[in-house]
């Protein structure tokens, strides 16, 4: 069933701040791949996040850090290919945009032209101001991300809730002020709490797309591995699963190995 309010045949930057102003909800996930993505987008989700979250489902990294610009664009037009629908929106990954704004542009320009992504996303207010404001100059859309922000985990320490406290929540607000005037057309906010990303959703005309932000804000994130039960360590409490894939695939796996062992597999209907 679906309870998006205009049908969107191609999902746009635009067509995301006109959801916001209409009252419609955007649903976002991350896919890295062509077949998770062909899925994704068929069910008619918005928005396809290409993040760097890879570098931790795919790749098996602890952190986000080690991911790659060439692997993020492998991932990207994987991606790409598989699409009708969604807005594809990608992570610039640490250590491709943070250092000058001449290095983001080229980041930004390489995962463009070489993936075909729509968008970029990068993590950061004011510190990388000039970064977002560089690659919005030369045409290409950006998506913010404040709150918690996996690349800078060394300097946080820990991946608990971010902005608890008076400072950090004032900073927020002028950062995602800031990120809507510079002409970003959608902020992700991470693991912030609820009141103060209504607070910051309520204060903007483009989109804050939350994940453990609690649900006034103007639509949401998941990791799709997470959100199917395909990882199982990973428990933080805004977490949902839809599924228990882990179990599933596991109990799937297992029968196959049964079957084999057991000459059970194939049958005469499964050879030629
Ligand atoms: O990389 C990612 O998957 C993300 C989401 C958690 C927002 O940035």
């Amino acid at each position: 069933m679906s309870t998006a309010k205009k049908d969107y045949k191609r999902v746009t930057v635009k067509s995301l701040v006109e959801m916001k102003a209409n009252g419609e909800k955007i649903s976002m996930l991350t896919a890295y791949d062509y077949t998770m993505a062909k899925i994704v987008d068929g069910a008619g989700v918005d928005v396809i996040l290409v993040g760097d979250s890879a570098s931790n489902v795919m790749a098996g990294h602890e952190t986000t850090l080690p991911i790659t610009l060439d692997q993020m664009i492998y991932h990207a037009s994987s991606v790409i290919r598989a699409i009708d629908r969604a807005l594809i929106v990608v992570d610039i990954p640490f250590g491709s945009y943070q250092s000058d704004p001449k290095e983001a542009l080229r980041s930004a320009i390489r995962i463009m032209k070489e993936s075909g992504a729509h968008a970029v996303k990068m993590e950061g207010g004011k510190e990388v101001k000039e970064s977002i404001k560089r690659t919005l100059n030369a045409g290409i859309p950006v998506m913010g991300h404040l709150g918690l922000t996996p690349q800078s985990i060394y300097k946080f320490g820990t991946y608990t809730v971010r902005a608890k406290e008076e400072e950090e929540a004032r900073k927020l607000k002028e950062d995602a002020l800031m990120l809507e005037k510079i002409g970003c057309f959608a902020v992700v906010l991470e693991k912030v709490p609820a009141k103060l990303a209504k607070e910051v959703a309520e204060s903007l005309t483009i989109p804050i797309i939350g994940i453990g932000a609690g649900n006034g804000v103007d639509g949401q994130v998941l990791v799709t591995h997470d959100m199917l039960g395909m990882t199982h360590e990973f428990n933080p409490r805004f977490l949902r699963r839809y599924l228990d894939l882990y179990t599933e695939m596991t109990n799937a796996f297992k029968k196959y190995v049964i079957d084999v062992k057991a000459v059970d597999f194939p049958n005469e209907n499964e050879q030629y």
